[in-house]
C-alpha cells in the first residue's frame, strides 16, 4: 500500500522537506577544499538541531548495522552511505555527495546533492549534469495517472544517452512517516508498469550514476556503497509530491 497523504499531512510534508534542502544548503555553503567530512556532518546536526529537527539516518539499522553519523557524505567512487570521518578531508578534483534525510514533527524530508570541487574533469563534470538533468527529467514524469516506472525509464533513457552505469541495487522511494515507505522507484524500468501515481504521494526520486559500470560493493564499515571499477559516481535527490498538477518538488529551496 502507498501512503496517500492528507492535506494537514502534505502540509507538514512541506515544512519537513525545507528544512531538509535547509540543512543540505548550510552543509553546501561549508564544502571547500581541506574541509573533512566529519566536520561538514557536524554542521549538518547543529542546523536540524537549530531548526527542530532531527537526523533520520543517526541510530538507522539496517540488519544488525547501526549508522553512526547524522548524514552521508559520499566522496568521488563511494556511490552512497559514506560514513563522515575525521580523516577524509576534500580535496581539489573530489566530486562530494551530501545526502540529507530529518524527521521533522514526525515526518521526513529527503535530499541529495553532488558539488565539484574544482578542478575536475570534463567527463566527470559531464556525469554530475547527466545525473542532474536524470533527476529532473524523471520528477517530470512524477504526475497523477502515470505509473512508477514511467519515472524510472525517463530517468533510463536520458542517462543511456551518455552511455553511464546505472546503480539498480539502490533505488528511490516513497517517503513520509518513514524514510522508506512504497514504493520502490528505480532508476530503470519498462514505460507504463508499476503502481499508478495519485495526488497526495510523496516520493524521494535519486538517480545514482556511475562514470563506469553500475556494480557496487559495500566497504568493510557495512556502510558505504562504492563502486566496484573505483570510477566516480554521482547522486541527485528531491522528495516530489504527486498533485493533480504539476509535480511539486518539496526539497527545493524557495
Ligand atoms: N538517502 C539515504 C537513503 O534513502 C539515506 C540513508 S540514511 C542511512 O537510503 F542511515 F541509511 F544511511
Ligand atoms: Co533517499
Amino acid at each position: 500500500m502507498i501512503p496517500i497523504k492528507t492535506s494537514t499531512e502534505i502540509a507538514v510534508m512541506r515544512e519537513a522537506c525545507r528544512v531538509a534542502a535547509q540543512v543540505l544548503e548550510e552543509m553546501a555553503s561549508a564544502v571547500a577544499p581541506g574541509v573533512s567530512t566529519q566536520a561538514l556532518d557536524q554542521l549538518g546536526k547543529a542546523a536540524m538541531d537549530r531548526l527542530g529537527a532531527e537526523s533520520a539516518c543517526y541510530k538507522y539499522k539496517v540488519g544488525r548495522n547501526v549508522y553512526p553519523a547524522y548524514t552521508c557524505i559520499s566522496l568521488n567512487d563511494e556511490i552512497v552511505h559514506g560514513i563522515p570521518s575525521q580523516l577524509r578531508t576534500i580535496r581539489p578534483g573530489d566530486i562530494i555527495t551530501l545526502d540529507v534525510v530529518v524527521r521533522y514533527k514526525g515526518f521526513v524530508g529527503d535530499n541529495a546533492r553532488t558539488f565539484l570541487i574544482e578542478p575536475v574533469s570534463q567527463e566527470v563534470r559531464a556525469l554530475c549534469k547527466t545525473t542532474e538533468e536524470a533527476l529532473y527529467v524523471g520528477i517530470e514524469q512524477a504526475r497523477a495517472g502515470n505509473r512508477v516506472h514511467d519515472i524510472s525509464h525517463a530517468i533510463e533513457r536520458h542517462v543511456r544517452f551518455g552511455n553511464y552505469g546505472i546503480v539498480e541495487q539502490f533505488v528511490g522511494h516513497g517517503v513520509g512517516r518513514r524514510m522508506h515507505e512504497e514504493p520502490q522507484v528505480p532508476n530503470l524500468g519498462r514505460p507504463g508498469t508499476g503502481a499508478v501515481l495519485r495526488p497526495g504521494m510523496t516520493l524521494a526520486i535519486e538517480p545514482m550514476i556511475n562514470l563506469g559500470a553500475g556494480d557496487l560493493r559495500i566497504a568493510k564499515d557495512g556502510w558505504t556503497a562504492l563502486t566496484r571499477d573505483g570510477k566516480p559516481s554521482a547522486h541527485f535527490e528531491h522528495t516530489v509530491l504527486i498533485t493533480d498538477g504539476e509535480p511539486e518538488i518539496l526539497t527545493k529551496v524557495k
